[in-house]
């Protein structure tokens, strides 16, 4: 083929998106120190991400993780990153804990992908699915919220009813978010099962880190790696490049 008709090179990669991280420090049990905050921030750019999305804990015992004041926080954090030359672009997020009372929250209570009240990432601990969980994600769904459950690998509901990923995903219309971790668990192990085997399905929107420490990071980029092995290159930038830039807000005209 002449070369002016070669078809054009696709735009290089903006990096991988983290969209599971709780970076910021001293706000919950996740980084504890600046400095802790910004080691992570390095060696998630040394394994390739570009953007990552602070999503502290959202409880009733935390009051100063909001909507209000999670952006604030960020900024400042950003701020600490640029002053270091850490090249990781931050963004606002909250992982909200579905709670009975979830169906009382106010829209304008919910934390979403940088604050822009379309997607939500939430958890839930359980052993069996409570009576709560459908009324409180139809409450956070209400006005096209699109709701992203996290870990499900983790719960121990799925563990035990594996099945109900499908409830999740068919009738409830969830997306699904894994953590790289549960890709490093020893294998045969509870956890590392039910991850591989939602990765090898297709059944996962995206994956996260849930970095909470610079101590624990080595293994949740293992995972990364091993996510990799199972199901290739293009797989995983799906769900660490492609997808998740859903959540990024629409670059300004
Ligand atoms: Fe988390």
């Amino acid at each position: 083929m002449p070369a002016h008709l070669a078809a054009p090179q696709s735009p290089p990669s903006p990096g991988r998106i983290d969209v599971h991280a709780h970076l910021l420090p001293d706000v919950d049990d996740g980084c504890k120190t600046v400095e802790d905050s910004i080691a992570c921030a390095r060696r998630m750019v040394e394994a390739g991400y570009a953007h990552l999305f602070c999503t502290p804990h959202v409880w009733p015992s935390l009051p100063h993780n909001s909507a209000d004041e999670i952006p604030g926080r960020v900024a400042d954090l950003q701020a600490m990153l640029d002053a270091v030359g850490v090249p990781l672009t931050l963004h606002p997020g909250g992982e909200m804990n579905l709670r009975p009372e979830t169906v009382d929250d106010p829209a304008d209570a919910v934390v979403s992908y940088g604050m822009r009240g379309k997607v939500v990432l939430f958890d839930l601990w359980a052993d069996r699915l409570p009576d709560f969980f459908r009324p409180a994600v139809r409450h956070l769904q209400s006005g096209g919220v699109t709701c992203v459950l996290a870990h499900p690998e983790r719960m121990r509901a799925v563990q035990l009813d594996p099945g109900l990923i499908g409830l999740f995903t068919d009738e409830l219309g969830l997306r699904l978010q894994g953590n790289l971790q549960c890709f490093a668990n020893p294998v045969g192990s509870m956890t590392r099962t039910v991850a591989d085997g939602l990765l090898r399905r297709g059944a996962y929107w995206v994956l996260g880190s849930d970095l909470h420490n610079p101590r624990s990071l080595d293994v949740r980029l293992e995972g990364l790696r091993n996510a990799i092995r199972l199901v290739g290159d293009e797989a995983v930038d799906r769900l660490t490049v492609t997808n998740p830039r859903e959540l990024l807000a629409p670059p300004a005209d």
